[in-house]
């Protein structure tokens, strides 16, 4: 009997089809898409690279397989530690310390490693460092670079030689202040739109990444096989983020793609062959779980799918600290990840103790030689075909690349292509000759608003105008395309105009967010406070025809807007050049459209704030407007009034996000309460009592991400909302993760008490460590023990304390991956 069972088993695995003897997270080669990278290996370069190989010692060697980021590496620090890599992360300011600044400080910061990394030593063989940035819509963190549209905007266009253009300018802008590698692009097809890093996806449908992933390679890399080298003004590519990253469960950055292996293959993988095959030099691993296992160490998707079966010759480079998250790794120890077939650690701050224990792994057989020499080998490919090894550097410094007007022209091109009309009633686009024009909207004159994240910070957020010299915002585009046909323009952000226009123009949208920070309950714009709403609705009540021009990084839900609005613009986040959207709105003189819309929607559009996941081709697919949509001059067709419920009960949208870095989503609030009274903060984030008060601060690098708690006698912070069944399926996994910035060691108990006057678990142990970010999972076993009813929990996170403490609180949600979590008690 055992044995038929056996045998059926086996059988069955050989198909490929029953999985249940291996472990998770197993992929079969033979099942993936092959591929073959062009214009990286040739003899000449694999003949010069064992050249290198034979002469570098182990050091050196594992230097290469590190790289560091610029905010916590200083060039002198190449002296000693050989480290192949610097990256400027998407805070990190060039030398001099100015997050905003132009391309001088950036050149002379590249300049310093690349030359104190080639600087004569004894003993030593130099070896170029390659700089790499996030150079993800242009070069983004550079004030005066050409801004193109995000990538949600660019698969609304659609179009592969706007694509390879695009490419090319933006490796133009990043050679020309010495970086040396771009990280893009991202081949994500996000499928659950609550994720807040879906507008960096081209697409919802691997048809459109895989029609856009190859020219956009070739445009920053030039063409395989032909010229691929800095001289010529190109960077290297990074294909990310490998594999899985749009498909997490809930939309949840960083979180696990719950899929079976045909579906990853079929909806996350089909970038990547094209990308490949474009000669793609690097590989970016992804921060995402498959199944549960982490993609920094999945061996067999890294391995034996992307070098073996998709014949990938370049680099695979990590994500920021990603190989920690590998259970048995931490930031500054992981050869499990070099050994799976990374290839180079993003270490952007333990570099130096990863460079140590590296070494030690390497010296013990932990890491196997052989890989070494191969990712040395992969790494040094990369550098050969790049041209780092000859000192000519001729776009560096070259003046006037970065903004020029041929590269906003390209860009302004990109955002009129991007733009989807949803809604034309009445024909009231476009604006017709002479016509007086209200502009309206609090992002109608903010170019950081059009701009979003990775927009000279990371989030994107802390810009005004005058960082954005040279770009144009969407009035002042507006403004020049409605004088040039006779009419008048009047600007005011809150609609409250001196003359009665003709027309308004209404923008409104996201603020700007990247990762993490821009995950979201539910789909449903401003939620409880629809103060754009009530601008359209009351200049619709002044008999004005309203245009809502939208921005945002995905299809969100805004039935009520649409209703309001007699036409709906959705822009995505243009970037730089908000003309772009003056020359589809704004008639000509002869009061002809000077172009048609061409934008198609690229993610599916939802007809309630619950469809997040809603992809053309899955079962039941309802949307509002499905992926294709997008209205024209020539064609367009009224919009009825549509629903106005959002199809969310406010009170289940949001069960495990309760507080994550500045955002308190509904149903959930703080109270603070001390000595017999509760307050709860207003909109300002603010509430004091007497012995307990809150405020909003910056953390983690981000503005307003924290609530500074300071308690200077008794008095407990708690989270409050409907009361929580964790034993309910999807709850019943799940850990309490905290984030926060502790000021040293409390001098009494820091109690999670979950449950008013019982119990309480002091986490006083865990804040001994200085006033650094610190992140702790905590159990459901620990919430019990801390007093909890698990099955009636009113208060996810409560926090008491009766002596003086100062402690920011950043994240408090629960996470469904509970493997390493915790509790500070003996
Ligand atoms: C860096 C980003 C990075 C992120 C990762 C930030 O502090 O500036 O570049 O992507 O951390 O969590
Ligand atoms: C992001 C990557 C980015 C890297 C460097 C990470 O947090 O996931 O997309 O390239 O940081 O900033």
């Amino acid at each position: 009997m055992r044995k038929h069972l056996s045998v059926a088993l086996a059988s069955l695995l050989l198909t490929g089809t029953a999985l249940a003897a291996e472990p998770a997270g197993t992929a079969h080669p033979t099942l993936w898409p092959t591929a073959r990278s062009q214009g990286l290996v040739d003899p000449a370069t694999e003949a010069f690279i064992n050249g290198l190989l034979a002469r570098l010692t182990l050091e050196e060697k594992v230097g290469q397989l590190i790289q560091a980021d610029l905010d916590h590496i200083k060039p002198e620090d190449l002296a000693e530690y050989p480290l192949g890599s610097i990256l400027a992360g998407g805070d990190a300011s060039p030398i001099g310390g100015n997050n905003r600044s132009g391309p001088g400080p950036w050149i002379a910061t590249a300049q310093a490693y690349r030359t104190a990394a080639l600087a004569p030593r004894p003993r030593r063989t130099p070896i170029p460092i390659i700089f790499g940035i996030d150079s993800v819509r242009g070069n983004n963190n550079v004030v005066g670079a050409t801004l193109f549209p995000h990538n949600i905007g660019l698969g609304a266009a659609n179009d592969p030689d706007l694509m390879r253009r695009i490419g090319q300018v933006t490796a133009q802008e990043t050679a020309a202040i010495g970086a040396d590698w771009a990280f893009a692009p991202t081949l994500a097809a996000p499928r659950n739109d609550r994720w807040g890093r879906t507008y960096e996806g081209y697409s919802e449908e691997p048809a459109i990444i895989t029609r856009l992933a190859g020219p956009m390679v070739e445009g920053l890399q030039g063409k395989a096989g032909g010229d691929m080298t800095v001289q010529g003004g190109h960077v290297a590519a990074s294909a990310k983020h490998f594999l899985g990253d749009g498909g997490t469960h809930d939309g949840i950055d960083q979180g696990d793609t719950r899929v079976d292996e045909k579906t990853l293959i079929k909806l996350h993988a089909q970038g990547y062959p094209k990308a490949i095959e474009a000669g793609a030099m690097t590989v970016m691993a992804s921060f995402n779980s498959w199944n549960g296992v982490k993609m920094h160490g999945n061996k067999s998707l890294l391995t034996d799918v992307l070098k073996g079966r998709m014949g990938f010759d370049g680099f695979v480079i990590g994500d920021w600290n990603g190989h920690g998250q590998i259970p048995g790794c931490s930031n500054d120890s992981c050869p499990t990840a070099i050994n799976a077939g990374l290839d180079m650690f993003m270490a952007p701050d333990k570099w130096k103790a990863l460079y140590h224990n590296t070494l030690a792994q390497a010296k013990d057989g932990t890491i196997p030689m052989a890989r070494i020499d191969d990712a040395v080998r992969r790494i040094l490919r990369v550098k050969a075909k790049l041209g780092l090894f000859k000192p000519e550097r001729p776009w560096e410094g070259k003046h006037g690349v970065l903004g020029s007007p041929e590269h906003r022209a390209v860009a302004r091109e990109a955002v009129a292509k991007s733009l989807v009309l949803l809604k034309n009633n009445g024909g009231v686009l476009p604006v017709k000759p002479g016509a007086k024009v209200l502009v309206a909207g609090d992002a109608a004159d903010d170019i950081g608003r059009q701009s979003g994240g990775w927009t000279l910070s990371w989030q994107g957020t802390g810009n005004s105008n005058k960082d954005f010299p040279g770009a144009t915002s969407i009035h002042a585009g507006l403004k020049q395309a409605v004088e040039a046909a006779g009419g008048t323009v009047e600007l005011a952000a809150d609609g409250q105009f001196h003359t009665k226009p003709d027309v308004a123009i209404v923008v409104i949208g996201e603020t700007p967010y990247a990762e993490g920070q821009g995950d979201l309950a539910t789909l449903e714009y401003q939620p409880g406070n629809k103060v754009d709403l009530a601008l359209v609705k009351r200049l619709k009540a002044a008999g004005v025809p309203t245009v809502v021009v939208f921005l945002s990084g995905r299809p969100l839900w805004v039935n009520p807007e649409l209703n309001a609005a007699d036409a709906f613009v959705a822009a995505w986040l243009p970037g730089s050049e908000g003309g772009g959207v003056a020359d589809l709105l704004v008639a000509a003189k002869d009061g002809k459209p000077v172009r048609d819309f061409t934008g198609k929607l690229s993610f599916s559009w939802p007809k309630t704030a619950a469809q997040a996941v809603l992809n053309q081709g899955d079962p039941g697919y309802d949307p509002l407007f499905p992926l294709g949509y997008g209205l024209t001059y020539a064609t367009a067709k009224p919009v009825p009034t549509l629903p106005e419920e959002s199809g969310v009960d406010a009170a289940s949208a949001n069960r495990d996000n309760f507080f994550v870095r500045g955002r308190t989503p509904a149903p959930w609030a703080f109270a603070l309460s001390a000595d017999g009274k509760t307050v709860t903060p207003g909109g300002d984030g603010e509430a004091s009592l007497p012995t307990l008060s809150m405020r909003v601060v910056d953390a983690g690098g981000v503005q307003g991400a924290g609530r500074l708690l300071t308690w200077t006698g008794t008095g407990a912070v708690a989270i409050t909302g409907p009361a929580l069944d964790l034993s309910t399926a999807g709850l019943n996994n799940r850990a309490l993760l905290l984030e926060f910035q502790g000021s040293g060691a409390p001098q009494g108990p820091l109690l999670l008490q979950p449950v008013p006057g019982q119990g309480g678990i002091d986490l006083a142990p865990l804040l001994t460590g200085g006033s650094g970010l610190q992140k702790v999972k905590l159990s459901q076993d620990c919430l019990k023990k801390a007093g909890a009813d698990l099955k009636n929990l009113p208060n996810p996170l409560r926090l008491s304390s009766q002596t003086p403490y100062k402690l920011t609180l950043i994240t408090a949600r629960l996470v469904a991956d509970p493997t390493d979590a915790t509790c500070p008690v003996k």
